[in-house]
């Protein structure tokens, strides 16, 4: 389970650029009146994305006023879901998953990986500061497993083997292949399907 950890270093100020501000605001005409604070998640991604993926309290406080309501309502969400970061985050943020069913497939491993490679700790940065890793809840990718997200993208169907490749590519700086590592096209049966045959029935 991962530990939310709020940066000791924070910027003194935060707001939208142009362009966020802009999204943020055909976002918030998107709920009825009276209900723009619904908007609050999509304001915390955006605002994590423009802030090399992790969220300072100086954006909360912004998002508080933009959308007209308490600071600390913004900071009960973002401290609550896993996927806002709440202090740095290296270049490549993987997100190693240790629900049951990946679990059961290997996760632990992954994790031991992890440590070995990148940092000792969840939410800290490798030595050449470009990769951080954290253990998360179901990413819904469990026929896959086990997985982890690195970024934007799933590495599924993982090995110690695999595992460990692509977590030295990054540290180079370099793009792994995102998808299965056993030749799987998304979560389809390996060596052909054994059931459902006659396609009359499927
Ligand atoms: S349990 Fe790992 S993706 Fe669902």
């Amino acid at each position: 389970m991962s530990l939310k950890k709020i940066s000791k270093e924070q910027p003194e100020n935060f707001k939208f650029h142009s362009k966020n501000l802009e999204i943020s605001e055909n976002i918030v005409k998107k709920y009825p009146e009276g209900k723009q604070q619904s908007a609050v998640m999509a304001l915390l991604y955006i605002a994590q994305r423009q802030n090399d993926n992790w969220i300072p309290l100086a954006a909360m406080k912004y998002i508080a006023n933009l959308l007209k309501m308490p600071y600390i309502k913004v900071y009960e969400v973002a401290t609550f879901y896993t996927m806002y970061n709440l202090s740095p985050v290296g270049k490549y943020h993987i997100q190693v998953c240790t629900t049951t069913p990946c679990m059961i497939r290997g996760a632990n491993e992954l994790v031991k990986i992890c440590k070995k490679n990148i940092s000792k700790n969840q939410n800290e940065l490798s030595k050449n500061k470009n990769c951080s890793w954290v253990e998360v809840e179901c990413l819904g990718a469990c026929i896959n497993a086990p997985m982890m997200q690195i970024n934007n993208d799933y590495y599924e169907d993982l090995d110690n083997e695999s595992a460990e490749k692509i977590i030295k590519q990054i540290l180079e700086n370099k793009s792994p292949k995102p998808g299965s590592y056993r030749g799987r096209k998304n979560s389809e049966p390996e060596n052909n399907r054994k059931t459902l045959i006659n396609l009359n029935d499927a």
